[in-house]
């Protein structure tokens, strides 16, 4: 992968795809051709299969599982698309299990083709319960790509001047504390430039809703898919203000449903139940487009109005597929495993810590793990060099992840994940990790 030691026709592949498809940052060009997509494994042209710790976060229930794969045939033999204004039997089903399964009384829907069409129905549901149009979002998020979802999103690439005004009225805060440690000591105050002092941060949310006095929604993952992890009492606290201010709280997980963070929720760990969630992403199980919106049902107050007037928002198939999915995750205990090999998986990284002083931070919630790699313990300066040294030995032993702000390893395996597979990436990362510290 990442342009090093392909084979002819891989290059030919990716040369013609370089000049077809508009150039984008992060997307286009490619790093290698995928050929086969199975289980928790990913193939390229060159003949090189990689355990597949990022797959987007689509891949909940690894790649084609059979028993998806029969019902979508089957869905497509027995009735393949619902013109708008006709119900659809799947399409309720997948309704009615959502309803089923989310926290609190989240018992309305919608469903959109993609996360960012979902995020931007979420917010126009917002503004017509509140009468308000002002958001609040974090800083450093991802929403999504569309004008809507970019406007709350916090991540430069996607809020580039290149396309011109954003959404107004998306105000955004640091997001929450990143780590406790080290505190700001007047040492630390005196080295303005120290940027890799993660310092704890003392978001009011109570304080910026009451400034901005009109705000509709406070839309934020529930746990950070860099990862981070929320402090202990942080959403309760942002839910009470939301209540005092009248603001709704919006929860984007889309990368974080149906079972990633070893709850069906990730919002379950901190038990605070937002006014709308957002899901996508493994919700087509790996092989559909499909997103969902799920919303109070006091929040169902303008009928007059088409919010996700979308193609498919009740196709037969990409619902079949959802409802599948949601009951693959529970039949084979997927939400459990993740719970138990990413508690697992945490130990052992923590070993590797003590292991290797490259490691400045292990933190995650069930199969959201994040490993932070630094040059310095004490200061945590970002070792980004070193962070994608480490990919690229990865990928030449057979693990794909992501890197996260440039020097977090991200590590986000699939659910259907097994214990030797775990044990045999912490090898693997292990011994990578070692190579590249040696190469400093
Ligand atoms: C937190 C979050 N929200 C929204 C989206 C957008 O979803 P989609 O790419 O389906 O539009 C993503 C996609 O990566 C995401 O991670």
């Amino acid at each position: 992968m990442g342009g090093k030691n392909h084979n002819t026709e891989t290059r030919a592949i990716l040369e013609e795809d370089a000049s077809y498809f508009l150039r984008q940052s992060v997307s286009s060009p490619c790093l290698s051709v995928v050929h086969k997509a199975e289980g928790a494994y990913i193939e390229d042209t060159n003949g090189r299969r990689y355990l597949d710790f990022h797959g987007n976060n689509v891949h909940h229930i690894g790649y084609g599982h059979p028993k998806l794969k029969k019902a979508i045939a089957e869905q497509m033999d027995a009735l393949p698309f619902a013109p708008r204004r006709f119900a659809s039997e799947s399409a309720l089903a997948l309704a009615k299990k959502l309803v089923e399964i989310a926290p609190g009384d989240l018992s309305k829907v919608l469903f959109t083709t993609g996360g960012s069409d979902a995020i931007e129905v979420a917010l126009k549901i917002a503004r017509a319960a509140t009468g308000r149009h002002k958001t609040i979002s974090f800083w450093d998020a991802f929403h999504g790509a569309g004008f809507g979802a970019a406007s709350v999103g916090g991540e430069q690439l996607f809020r580039s001047h290149v396309i011109g005004p954003l959404l107004s009225g998306t105000e955004h805060v640091a997001p929450f504390p990143v780590t406790v440690a080290p505190m700001v000591t007047p040492t630390l105050m005196e080295k303005p430039n120290l940027k890799s002092v993660r310092r704890p941060v003392p978001v009011s949310c109570d304080y910026v809703l009451e400034k901005e006095g009109d705000v509709a929604a406070v839309i934020a993952e529930p746990a950070r898919a860099v990862p981070y992890i929320p402090p202990p009492g942080y959403w309760q606290m942002v839910r009470q203000a939301c209540n005092d201010h009248g603001a709704l709280l919006i929860f984007d997980e889309i990368p974080t449903g149906l079972g990633k963070t070893g709850k069906m929720f990730a919002c379950e760990h901190d038990d605070v139940v937002p006014d709308i969630l957002v899901l996508g992403k493994a919700l087509g199980g790996g092989i559909l487009p499909i997103a969902a919106v799920l919303a109070k049902s006091e929040l169902d107050v303008a009928g007059e109005f088409a919010f996700g007037h979308y193609t498919h928002e009740k196709n037969p198939v990409t619902a079949k597929a959802a409802l599948t999915t949601i009951e693959i995750i529970e039949q084979e205990g997927l939400v459990e495993n993740a719970a138990e090999l990413g508690k697992y998986m945490l130990e052992q990284l923590n070993l590797l810590k003590a292991k290797h002083s490259t490691i400045g931070d292990v933190r995650g919630r069930g199969l959201l793990v994040g490993v932070e790699l630094v040059l310095n313990q004490e200061e945590k300066t970002p070792a980004n060099d070193l962070a994608e040294d480490v990919l690229y030995r990865c990928l030449s032993k057979g693990l794909s992840f992501k890197l996260t702000m440039g020097n977090v390893m991200t590590l986000t395996p699939p659910l259907i994940i097994k214990k030797a597979q775990i044990d045999l990436s912490l090898e693997i990362i292990d011994q990578c990790l070692s190579e590249a510290e040696q190469a400093l």
